[in-house]
């Protein structure tokens, strides 16, 4: 197993280009099952999720070429519809091709993703708007079984909760449903937009987009010619390496960014005394004087995303005074604070607040990453912390960060990927 070695404390300098959004390109990649030619996918991430979705379609019959930064995907070849445990259990967005298997073969089975180690992620909310759509849903074995052998037909989707995958399933559903899908309280992140945007440039009628109000006009099962598209950039990685300049007190450049996607990050930077350059498609972040202390609360696009919350949790150990982040969408997505207080980082936890006080001088240590963000939480850490920080479990991080140490490498950082 690797793991990574990182020497601290170091600044970083220069500028680094940012990767396609691994959010996006999943459900992106799921959606091809409703096309009836072969679909090439630009600005693709190079990470472990891509390729496990690719081989799960692989799995069913589709053929698909990998290059660069690029995949083309011919899914005319589909001739099986269960998508097995095997897969799923090492990737719960597995869950995404429900809704479009289902809408095209008018049945599937899904393993049950199953939780993960930030909460037990349910799919209920997937699974009660697709039988509003007319799917007959049973759970079996660990699986569920899904059909609608007259097809789906649109229904008015109400989600109880905001869901970003329930949200593409049901859209991926409608695309191919007879008649029209009205979704409300819809997700609004950056990823479900692109997907609506590509539907709509493929001929599905979508009013809403970017919005959580949603409607869509399906083409009752008739399947669809996808243009090619370049996948949006990662707002997350790009989050995460303006706090690798922030917490070394280094200025850094983004390339190939949207900032439009990272305005709620970028306002708390600005409240943390960090300063911005920004042009159309990339941002410059200009070190602090002082850190100042922040607050925050993660919730739904466009508000601050709990997938930057690990990070900025890391940042805040370096802040003067003590910051509050309230975690609401997941219920255990502080597995960060024991090893970020394992480095030497002031941390007290009560129930879903954390209160981090600072500036904490940050000592080299072993660590473990638990999840994909918190991983990353951990380097960041490592490179402002005293000695030498061995980062284990990294394979979490290869999930949904493209060669993060050989990016932070090229800024300067002194990291090392190694063997266990
Ligand atoms: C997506 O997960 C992302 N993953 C997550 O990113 C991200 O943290 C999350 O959205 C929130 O932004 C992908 O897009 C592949 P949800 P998703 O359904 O869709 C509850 C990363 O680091 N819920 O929006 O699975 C759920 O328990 C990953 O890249 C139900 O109760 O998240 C949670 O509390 C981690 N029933 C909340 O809704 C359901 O049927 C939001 O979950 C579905 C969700």
């Amino acid at each position: 197993m690797d793991y990574l070695k990182i020497t601290g404390p170091t600044t970083i300098e220069g500028s680094v280009d940012i990767a396609g959004a691994k959010n996006a390109a999943l459900p992106l990649i799921a959606m091809t099952i409703l096309a009836k030619n072969s679909v090439n996918i630009g600005n693709i991430p190079e990470v472990v999720d891509i390729r496990t979705l690719l081989k799960l379609l692989g799995n069913l019959g589709a053929t698909y070429t990998l290059g660069e930064h690029q995949v083309t995907i011919d899914t005319t070849t589909l001739n099986d519809t269960k998508a097995t445990y095997s897969i799923v259990k090492t990737m719960r967005a597995s869950i995404l091709v429900l809704g479009p298997l289902l809408a095209r073969f008018g049945h599937c089975e899904v393993s049950l993703p199953g939780g993960c180690a930030i909460g037990q992620r349910p799919i209920d909310l997937h699974l009660k708007a697709l039988e509003k759509m007319g799917a007959k849903i049973t759970i079996h074995g660990g699986y569920v079984r899904a059909v609608a052998e007259k097809g789906l037909r649109g229904a008015h989707i109400i989600f109880d909760k905001i869901t970003v995958t329930g949200t593409a399933n049901i859209i991926m559903a409608a695309a191919l449903a007879r008649g029209k899908t009205t979704i409300t309280n819809a997700a609004r992140e950056p990823e479900v937009a692109q997907l609506c945007e590509v539907l709509r440039s493929s001929g599905i009628s979508i009013d809403g987009i970017g919005t959580a109000e949603l409607t869509i006009y399906g083409t009752d099962r008739r399947l669809i010619d996808i243009q090619p598209f370049d996948v949006i950039p990662d707002r997350i990685e790009a989050g995460t390496y303006l706090c690798a300049g922030a917490i070394t007190g280094s200025k850094i450049t983004l390339n190939k960014v949207r900032h439009d996607h990272l305005e709620a990050v970028i306002e708390k930077f600005m409240e943390m005394g960090f300063t911005f350059d920004i042009t159309r498609n990339s941002i410059t972040l200009y070190p602090a004087k002082s850190i100042k202390p922040v607050s925050i609360v993660t919730q739904e696009y466009p508000a601050f995303p709990t997938d930057m919350q690990a990070q900025f949790m890391a940042l805040a150990t370096q802040a003067v005074g003590t910051s509050t982040i309230e975690e609401r969408l997941f219920e255990n997505r502080f597995m960060h604070v024991s090893e970020l207080q394992r480095l030497g980082a002031d941390i007290r936890l009560s129930g879903s607040h954390a209160n981090i006080t600072g500036p904490s001088k940050l000592f080299g240590a072993d660590v473990m990453a638990t999840d994909l963000r918190a991983s990353s939480a951990l380097v960041l850490a490592a490179m402002s912390a005293d000695g030498e920080t061995d980062v284990h479990r990294i394979y979490h991080l290869d999930r949904g960060y493209e060669q993060l140490e050989v990016k932070l490498k090229s800024l300067g950082a002194k990291i090392e990927r190694l063997k266990e």
